[in-house]
């Protein structure tokens, strides 16, 4: 079976074709990150107006790729949600058009199952089940996931999400949009020891997270410099920062395998591109025994593929779709059943 996957629920148009026998044939993305860096951050009608002029080259782009045409294509899966609603509303209805216009079923995703379930993409993919750390730009979540569709929430944020603190710490630094990548890069002409930021609920005894407390202490810090803050200081903070939030990322990711009794983790969302949290991760794993798995770079930020690897596990229980659609911007994980 050979699906189209198509993701537009934030700044990244992403195409992808995937084949249950074969796996991923061919991805593309345009990202918008460019586009929207003057303005510090998304912008949602220009968002989804990019979308409006990638979807149609890129569904091309990735048929050439494969050697596929239209005719090939079994089924088309696009995110449903959540993100920006006029972004969802771009990919939904290209999905829908085509669906219609070739006599094809069509499966709504859930942009985070597509992130949940990106490491599967990889070489030697775990067994179910698993721990997932979800760690994108709007979610940091702990799950057992013990097949597609049945996930148990473990922890979650209490406040801002994990890559919102790292755009948020980002902007405090003066530094430009998206956060993450920018303080990963400073972060590494930083030194060691120079300042010292909490580690929220570190010992907080759950698997749950807080970020919003370690950017007002980040403020503060750059309130104290005041006109000294300068690059030296600012990659201190960065790298202080970065390691504060991996320290609690990884420590509660240990906590989460300790307390399920499983032994394999995975890693996904836009921050599970961060090479330190990869790095401490990957130590604290190999030293209990645990197994780690972590998308390619590429398929931890929003993408295609990982729409259309969802898409393909549930196509088989897709219904007839009448190609009469919605969006749901806002819509909880936990809501989705097994195919
Ligand atoms: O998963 P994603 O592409 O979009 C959402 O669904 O939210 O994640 C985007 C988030 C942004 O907050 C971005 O700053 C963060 O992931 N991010 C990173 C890195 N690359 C992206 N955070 C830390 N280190 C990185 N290398
Ligand atoms: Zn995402």
């Amino acid at each position: 079976m050979l699906i189209l996957g198509i993701e537009s629920s934030c700044d990244e148009t992403g195409l992808a074709l995937y084949d249950t026998e074969h796996g991923l044939l061919s991805h593309a993305l345009h990202s918008q990150v460019e586009m929207h860096a003057e303005y510090g951050g998304v912008v949602p009608e220009l968002a989804s107006r990019d979308h409006i002029r990638r979807a149609l080259p890129l569904t091309r782009h990735v048929l050439e790729q494969a050697n596929k045409t239209l005719a090939d294509i079994d089924g088309i899966a696009y995110t449903q949600g959540p993100g920006l609603s006029g972004a969802l509303l771009v990919g939904t209805s290209v999905a829908e058009a085509l669906a219609f216009s070739l006599s094809l079923p069509t499966i709504g995703v859930h942009h985070l199952e597509g992130h949940l379930l990106a490491p599967l993409l990889e070489a030697n993919p775990p067994d179910f089940p698993f721990v997932a750390l979800l760690v994108s730009g709007g979610h940091t979540q702990l799950m057992r996931v013990s097949a597609i569709g049945d996930y148990e929430l473990l922890g979650d944020t209490l406040d801002d999400a994990a890559g919102e603190a790292f755009d948020k710490t980002a902007k405090l630094l003066g530094l430009s949009y998206p956060g993450g990548p920018a303080i990963s890069r400073l972060a590494s002409q930083g030194q060691d020891g120079v300042h010292k930021l909490p580690r929220p609920m570190l010992n907080s005894g759950d698997l749950n997270f807080s970020f919003s407390g370690l950017k007002t202490a980040v403020l503060t810090l750059v309130n104290q410099y005041g006109d000294a803050l300068d690059d030296v200081a600012r990659a201190n903070i960065a790298y202080e920062f970065q390691e504060a939030v991996t320290e609690v990322l990884t420590k509660k990711c240990m906590a989460a395998l300790k307390q399920t009794g499983l032994k394999q983790l995975i890693v996904s969302g836009g921050v599970g591109a961060n090479t330190r949290l990869r790095e401490r991760l990957t130590t604290a794993a190999q030293r209990r025994h645990y197994q780690v798995h972590y998308p390619r770079l590429e398929f931890c930020t929003d993408n295609g593929a990982m729409i259309a690897f969802a898409g393909a596990m549930r196509m088989r229980h897709a219904e007839e779709s009448n190609h009469s659609f919605t969006v749901r911007p806002r819509w909880d994980l936990a809501e989705l059943s097994q195919p």
